[in-house]
């Protein structure tokens, strides 16, 4: 993985990848390469580190009358997965002739044997890639026509692909495919754009068709004409893409991850915008496709998710529980595939995911469907694998998320799951007044969240003093503690501090024998039921001088009082102080990384969407 562009039409190539790229570099990434057909062959450029650097060596190494004579490409971003982030290593690969180039995301798991037996051939490999053994396996089976060398080859290749295929032979075409790893396919104007992500093609066109796993296409720049493996013709859909370009571009701030943090309360108020129903005091959720008596008969909640989704489905538990008495097992999504889960007809699955490509959450998903569990996806990107295959299910509605580091789906997620909850909890036990004044609170979210973003020079003042700390714990109780592991993790993942998240009243089973007045404890002392324990742990972690730095509700100087540092959250009910306080915590891991100089839209070693298992 991670970032596939590809283009045949009438314009010149070089640059159209180029930028395709740029837009796909939120994902993360370590080497890139681009392929483009000149009347001569194939030229293939490849850089380690960043599209700058490849587009520079583009300048030095080709012509620009070689540039301005090519109209089919494929470029590809890569994120190390086997063999170094080296330039052999980087897409696209290619036939030692040089006539076929590849660029592929996901993991050809037989790619040793393969690669053994092409060896045993005489092919000569240059990489330690699986997708090279790929390539070759292609341009072995080339004899004239591109798409049925691809599906011969594909037919032989076990584990997961998203690629784009062209050859020197064929200057008119490319050949795309999928399975486990998205692709999209742009319809423009006398041209064809493919990418691994719509955010890739949005500038050139918004009619989009989204492959499906099993598909094989044949794009020219009338369009692309779609097929399985076996040759059989299939049709799918034109979908339309609603999001404007500038949803993906900065808009002035210095990164992405700032951005969507302050753009919380309108993706709050997009997601919750008529799914509120003031009448019956309950919420409309017509994606779920289940009645009251349906959703009534639910047995048992499974949340699987991973990382940021995976801590929204943790908060999701309380509000289950909590509202619907509905018992809720949030599940990391790689373990619940390989537990052989106990699932029936009266369990609901809910599949928790920004991308909605996930590779563990989609393999969750797939058992789920073969146990006979209801399935749900709730999921941002809108017609995305897993939107798709639950069948049923609630979009975030929360806009492109490029930073690597999820901030807006996570607040997204808990709010959807809090509308989720307030329904089923209607169908249950809530009152319709209840019910109402549930409601109520989740309207006041992008107020609350308002709120919270003024507090962003103070919280900055505060990250500023702890920029230099080597580790911090985060401590919350209850529905809190997702919250203080969600802290935990953006604060690793973007300024590469080590940070752990603790039930409150762990760490004096262990962890607190690393305090000293060098380690700080961010504790999340929200002036909800359970703060006052909160507050006699953190007197422990004081009286090992560890530096604190509270996270209170306005106005509570008994909780002030305990604090080295006091970030100020406005006051909010037991179900939405994880939202309100996530946003904080976003900026303070924000605010660290970049008095720390980090590359915070895209930090060291991460992708936005982990496509491979
Ligand atoms: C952390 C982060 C990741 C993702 C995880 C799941 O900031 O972004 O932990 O939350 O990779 O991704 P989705 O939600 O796309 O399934």
């Amino acid at each position: 993985m991670c970032g596939i562009v590809g283009y045949v039409g009438t314009r010149p190539v070089v640059d159209i990848l180029v930028n395709g790229l740029r837009r796909l570099e939120y994902r993360g990434y370590d080497s890139a390469g681009i392929a483009f057909c000149t009347p001569t062959g194939l030229r293939i450029v490849k850089e380690v580190g960043k599209v700058a650097q490849l587009e520079k060596k583009l300048i030095e190494v080709t012509t620009e009358a070689e540039q301005a004579s090519a109209h089919l490409g494929i470029a590809h971003t890569r994120w190390a997965t086997h063999g170094l982030p080296t330039e052999a290593n980087a897409h696209p690969h290619v036939t030692r002739c040089g006539e076929l180039a590849l660029v592929h995301n996901g993991i050809i798991e037989n790619y040793a044997s393969i690669r053994k037996q092409l060896e045993s051939h005489g092919t000569v490999f240059c990489s330690q890639t699986d997708t090279e053994a790929l390539a070759h396996l292609i341009g072995a089976y080339y004899k004239g026509d591109l798409l049925a060398a691809v599906s011969q080859a594909l037919k032989k290749v076990e584990g997961t692909y998203g690629i784009a295929v062209i050859s020197a032979r064929h200057p008119k075409e490319m050949v795309v495919a999928r399975k486990g790893s998205p692709l999209v396919i742009g319809v423009g104007d006398q041209e064809t754009i493919v990418a691994s992500d719509v955010s890739a093609i949005v500038s050139h066109t918004r009619q989009v068709i989204y492959l499906q796993d099993g598909d094989i296409a044949l794009i020219t720049e009338e369009g692309p004409q779609i097929y399985t493996l076996d040759n059989a013709s299939v049709h799918r859909p034109v979908a339309i893409v609603e999001w404007e370009i500038g949803a993906a571009e900065k808009g002035g701030y210095e990164h992405f991850m700032l951005k969507e943090i302050f753009e919380q309360p309108q993706a709050l108020q997009n997601a919750i915008r008529g799914r509120l129903d003031i009448s019956l005091g309950t919420a409309i959720l017509s994606g779920l496709n289940m009645n009251p008596r349906e959703l009534a008969a639910v047995q048992r909640l499974i949340i699987v998710a991973c990382g940021t989704s995976l801590h929204a489905g943790m908060v999701g538990k309380y509000l289950f529980e909590g509202l619907a008495s509905l018992p809720t097992d949030p599940e990391q999504a790689a373990e619940f595939r390989y537990c052989n889960p106990i699932l029936g007809p009266n369990e609901l699955v809910v599949a928790l995911s920004q991308s909605g490509e996930t590779a563990d959450t989609l393999a969750a998903v797939r058992e789920s469907i073969q146990k006979g569990a209801l399935v749900a996806g709730l999921c941002n990107v809108v017609g995305s694998t897993i939107a798709r295959e639950a069948g049923r299910g609630i979009y975030l509605h929360a806009g492109p998320e490029i930073g690597v580091a999820s901030t807006k789906a996570f607040t997204a997620q808990v709010t959807v799951l809090l509308m989720l909850a307030l329904k089923l909890g209607r169908c249950r036990r809530l009152s319709r007044e209840e019910g109402l004044s549930l409601c109520q609170e989740i309207a006041a979210i992008p107020t609350l969240i308002e709120i919270v973003l003024k507090q962003a020079p103070c919280i900055e003042k505060i990250a500023a003093k702890y920029a230099t700390v080597k580790n911090a714990f985060f401590i919350g109780r209850g529905i809190l503690y997702p919250t203080a592991l969600e802290g935990a993790l953006k604060l690793k993942e973007i300024s590469y501090i080590h940070a752990e998240g603790y039930q409150a009243a762990e760490l004096k089973h262990g962890p607190i024998t690393l305090l000293d007045e060098h380690f700080p404890v961010i504790a999340l002392l929200n002036d909800i039921p359970g703060k006052e324990k909160t507050l006699g742990n953190v007197q422990e972690c004081r009286a090992r001088k560890a530096p604190i730095v509270g996270l209170v509700t306005e106005g509570d100087h008994e909780a002030e009082q305990v604090c080295d540092d006091v970030i100020s959250l406005p006051r909010t009910t037991v179900y939405t102080a994880p939202v309100v306080t996530a946003v904080a915590l976003q900026l303070f891991a924000y605010y660290v990384a970049r008095a720390r100089g980090c590359e915070i839209d895209q930090p060291r070693n991460l992708a936005k969407s982990v496509t491979v298992e």
